[in-house]
C-alpha cells in the first residue's frame, strides 16, 4: 500500500521531469534568464505537453530488465523465483542465534549485514577505517532491535542489489532511492528520508539552473556517481535526448574532482553529499534549482520476506520514536 503511494510518487515526479526535458522548454516561462528561477522546474507536473511516452527509463547499461511498463507495474511483478530457500528455523545452525527465535534467517548467522557505498556522506563514509553516518547508525539501531551485530560491506553503489539478491548481504542502506526499476529488483522498506537531486558548478559557470541543461541547444558534459539516480535521470533527460553527455564515475567525489578540472560542467548528485563535496573543493557551488526530490529506503532481497517484515517493523518503530530523526540531526543541521 505504502509502497504504491510511494511508486506513484516517483512516478509522478519522474513524469515531470520527463515533461520538462522534452515538451517546450524552458525558453519563455516567467523569470527566463539568469536569476536562479525558483525552484520550478521539477515541480510542475500537470502541464501534459510533451506526453511523447517516455515509460521506463532505461537505466544506462543495466539492462536486464528493459520493459518495466512503469504506469501498470504494481510491485510484485517480475520476481525471479529462486529455488524455495523459505527455511524459516535454522537447519544447519547449532546455536540459537538470534532472529532465528522470531522466524528469519540471516547472510550471516547472528549478524545483519549491511551493503553500502561509503563514498556519500553523511550517510556513509569511512571514518578511522570504519564506516560512519546516518545510515551506519540506522543500521546499527535496527540490528539492536532485532538482537543482531551489524556488519558493514562496503562496495561499488551498482553492486548493492546483486549482492542483496545473492543473499550475501540483508540491508542495502546507502542513501538508495525507491525507483520503480529497483522496485523490479529488490524490495524497499519504509522511506527513512528524503532526498534531492541538485547540480553542482563552478562558480563562474554559465549553468543557472536545471532549465539550462535541458533547453533546446544546450551541450553540456554532466558528472554523476555510476548507476545513481543522477545518473539515471541525466541519462535519459540530457544525453538520450541529444542535449549533452553524461561522464560516469565510481564515486561523487570523483565526478566533483573532474568538475574541478574542468573535464564536466556540472554534477549532478544527491543534495547532501553535494554539500559535503562542494565544503571541500574551493570554486565550487550548488545552484538553487532542484533537479528532483526523492524518497530513501533500505533495499531488501525479495526472498527473504520474514527478515523484511522483521527490519521493516524495526525501521518503522525507529521513525516513530524519533530515534532516526535524531541520527539525522546529529549529521545534518537545518537550515
Ligand atoms: N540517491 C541516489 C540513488 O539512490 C544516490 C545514492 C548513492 N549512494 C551511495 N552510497 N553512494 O541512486
Amino acid at each position: 500500500m505504502k509502497m504504491k503511494k510511494l511508486t506513484a510518487l516517483l512516478l509522478a515526479s519522474l513524469m515531470a521531469v520527463s515533461m520538462a526535458a522534452c515538451g517546450d522548454t524552458p525558453a519563455s516561462g516567467d523569470g527566463t534568464g539568469s536569476s536562479d528561477a525558483s525552484g520550478s522546474s521539477s515541480e510542475s507536473s500537470s502541464d501534459a505537453s510533451g506526453s511523447s511516452e517516455e515509460s521506463g527509463s532505461d537505466a544506462s547499461d543495466s539492462s536486464e530488465e528493459s520493459g518495466t511498463g512503469a504506469s501498470d507495474g504494481s510491485e510484485e511483478s517480475g520476481t525471479d523465483a529462486a529455488d524455495g530457500s523459505e527455511e524459516t528455523s535454522g537447519s544447519d545452525g547449532s546455536s540459537d542465534a538470534s532472529g532465528q527465535a522470531e522466524g528469519f534467517t540471516t547472510a550471516v548467522e547472528g549478524k545483519l549485514t549491511m551493503a553500502t557505498n561509503a563514498a556519500f556522506p553523511p550517510y556513509e563514509y569511512v571514518e578511522g577505517g570504519q564506516v560512519a553516518g546516518i545510515d551506519a547508525e540506522i543500521a546499527d539501531a535496527i540490528a539492536d532491535k532485532l538482537g543482531l551485530e551489524l556488519q558493514i560491506d562496503d562496495m561499488e553503489f551498482d553492486s548493492i542489489t546483486e549482492a542483496l539478491k545473492g543473499g550475501k548481504a540483508d540491508i542495502g542502506l546507502a542513501g538508495m532511492t525507491i525507483t520503480p526499476d529497483r522496485q523490479e529488483e529488490v524490495d524497499f522498506t519504509v522511506s527513512y528520508t528524503t532526498g534531492v537531486q541538485v547540480i553542482i558548478v563552478t562558480e563562474d559557470s554559465d549553468i543557472t539552473s536545471a532549465d539550462d541543461l535541458l533547453a533546446e541547444g544546450a551541450n553540456h558534459t554532466v558528472g554523476v556517481q555510476r548507476n545513481t539516480t543522477g545518473d539515471i535521470y541525466t541519462t535519459k533527460d540530457i544525453e538520450d535526448a541529444g542535449l549533452g553527455t553524461i561522464d560516469r564515475y565510481s564515486k561523487g567525489a570523483e565526478a566533483v574532482q573532474a568538475l574541478k578540472t574542468g573535464k564536466v560542467d556540472c554534477v549532478v548528485i544527491d543534495n547532501e553529499p553535494a554539500k559535503a563535496f562542494v565544503a571541500e573543493v574551493e570554486g565550487l557551488k550548488i545552484l538553487d534549482t532542484e533537479y528532483i526530490t526523492e524518497e530513501y529506503a533500505a533495499a531488501m532481497s525479495k526472498d527473504n520476506p520474514a527478515l523484511y517484515e522483521a527490519v521493516n517493523n524495526a525501521l518503522m518503530e525507529l521513525i516513530a520514536d524519533g530515534t532516526v530523526q535524531s541520527i539525522i540531526d546529529k549529521y545534518i543541521t537545518a537550515e
